[in-house]
């Protein structure tokens, strides 16, 4: 594990991670979709272990995106049914740890029983402080940026506020996350290089680190693989650094 010139590890305050290759995982099992997502789940109970033990302090996963809608309907339900699963089993156990749940994107496609279920859980868990874990539900980085222009446009014909006044700032806390630090480190499984319209405006300089293991493969060492490789980045956020040559 890399240190800065404090001797304190370096290591992301807040990590954001694209969860794929499950369907393949279970594939090379000759097994269905599903038991691969089931194994997703079991990967993310280790990662979000082993990333709080490392000092992150905010985690945000893609668990089913606004295009997610368009696998087979067998497929959506059994995502649903894991995500109601890991609800009634797991939130007693992440309030006890200190680990407070919040979700992001659309809620009016789900069903009112995930809903609820998920409103419990923000409210049961919303005063643990030890660490915030973001699970992204029929989330979609367009529809997050267009969700913050029809908020502001809806103030702006309230008279609450003038069209001069939007810039990054208003946009900005109008996003998903707007409370949080932007993910320093996104880490995408399963061996594309793309960002699949995830965490489009919180990215801006977020550093990138894809690899080729499976999701329900990726474990504490590949963590600690990613986060050293992240410590080895130089973050200029668009300015220069003291010794940069050009
Ligand atoms: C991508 O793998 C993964 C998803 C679409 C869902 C990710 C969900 C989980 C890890 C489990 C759900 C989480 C909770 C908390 C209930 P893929 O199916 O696209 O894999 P493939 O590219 O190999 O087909």
């Amino acid at each position: 594990m890399s240190n800065n010139n404090n001797g304190v590890a370096i290591v992301p305050e807040h990590l954001a991670i694209i969860m794929d290759g499950n369907g393949r995982w279970a594939k090379k099992r000759i097994l269905g979709t599903s038991r691969g997502h089931r194994a997703g789940v079991e990967a993310l109970r280790t990662v979000l272990r082993a990333a709080r033990a490392r000092g992150v302090r905010y985690m945000t996963v893609y668990a089913f995106s606004s295009e997610n809608w368009k696998r087979p309907s067998d497929e959506v339900s059994a995502l649903m049914a894991l995500l109601k699963r890991y609800l009634a089993n797991e939130v007693a156990e992440l309030k006890q740890e200190g680990v407070r749940l919040s979700f992001i994107g659309r809620r009016d496609r789900l069903g009112d029983d995930i809903v609820a279920m998920i409103e419990a859980a923000e409210r049961d868990t919303a005063d643990r402080e030890a660490f915030r874990l973001n699970l992204a539900v029929d989330y979609g980085g367009q529809w997050d940026i267009s969700n913050a222009a029809r908020l502001l446009a809806e103030e702006v014909a309230a008279g609450r506020l003038s069209p001069s006044d939007i810039n990054e700032s208003t946009v900005h806390h109008h996003t998903a996350l707007s409370e949080l630090p932007a993910p320093d480190l996104l880490i995408r499984t399963g061996g594309d290089v793309r960002i699949s319209n995830y965490l489009l405006w919180q990215s801006a300089y977020t550093e990138f680190y894809f690899c080729d293991t499976l999701w329900p493969d990726f474990g504490a060492a590949d963590l600690d693989a990613a986060i050293d490789e992240f410590a080895t980045r130089q973050r200029r956020y668009g300015g220069r650094t003291e010794d940069a040559v050009c």
